[in-house]
């Protein structure tokens, strides 16, 4: 299981579907994926004609927005309440906060039974969890230092954390696959974490390291399965 089967199984069995991927970059995912209507947001797409021509293929609509999420939510109200999103997948600015406002902001618009995936959940070492403020940012801070991989997961991690801790109302956890694939839905969790703002934001790498299943709610690929039946159970609005 990855991003790409995750988003595709929880489309699949929607009437006209509205698909939202913060964070476009080449394409990779966005071009494999259909819905009725699809939204790309990234300040800075880098898709090529071919691209742009397989991810068109796969919708009725599809709207491009090059510019932050957080303008795009506060441009693109309107067209937001005309069109509710099923399905998000949010890979954009890899920090903290900046998920959780993605996150808090995209659940204005999901419908009752919509779900939402992040990506870059699960940092599997500290380095790949280094908070910055950008891929290049991140990279120039390793300059002259042996770099592992080129992963970059930041602190997004810190988000499920968040979710967990503030947000009774939704369901959250991350699937163990793909660099940590959070999940997030409408609905009452199996459990929650206690953590106020402060104390999540002085996590560390080494908390997460000592205690990742608990803190991220960490789920095999399979309860895929099980997430989406409970979320089709919800009505829809
Ligand atoms: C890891 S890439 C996305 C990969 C893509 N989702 C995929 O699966 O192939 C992250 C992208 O987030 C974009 N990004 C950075 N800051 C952003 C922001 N504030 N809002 C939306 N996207 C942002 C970057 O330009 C970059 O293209």
């Amino acid at each position: 299981m990855n991003r790409i089967r995750a988003v595709q199984r929880a489309l699949a069995s929607r009437p006209k579907p509205v698909y939202l991927e913060i964070g476009v970059s080449r394409g990779q995912a966005f071009q494999r994926i259909s819905a009725d209507v699809k939204l790309a947001v990234d300040p800075k797409f880098n898709l090529t004609a071919r691209t742009r021509e397989l991810a068109d293929a796969g919708g009725r609509e599809t709207h491009y927005f090059e510019t932050t999420s957080d303008a795009f939510f506060e441009e693109q109200a309107d067209f937001l309440v005309r069109h509710p999103i099923d399905v998000a997948l949010i890979d954009g600015l890899h920090t903290y906060e900046q998920v959780v406002r993605d996150v808090e902001k995209t659940l204005r618009y999901l419908r009752d039974d919509g779900v939402i995936f992040l990506h870059d959940c699960n940092p599997p070492f500290e380095l790949a969890g280094r908070r910055a403020e950008s891929w290049e940012a991140h990279m120039e801070s390793q300059k002259g230092k042996p770099l592992a991989i080129g992963i970059w997961n930041g602190d997004v991690w810190k988000a499920i954390v968040h979710l967990r801790s503030t947000r009774p109302d939704l369901v959250v956890g991350v699937f163990k696959c793909d660099q940590g694939l959070g999940f997030v839905r409408k609905g009452k969790p199996e459990s929650t974490l206690p953590y106020t703002v402060q104390q999540v934001e002085a996590l560390t790498y080494a908390d997460l390291k000592a205690d990742r299943k608990r803190l991220l709610n960490l789920k095999s690929p399979r309860y895929v399965g099980e997430f989406l039946k409970e979320s089709a159970g919800s009505p829809r609005n």
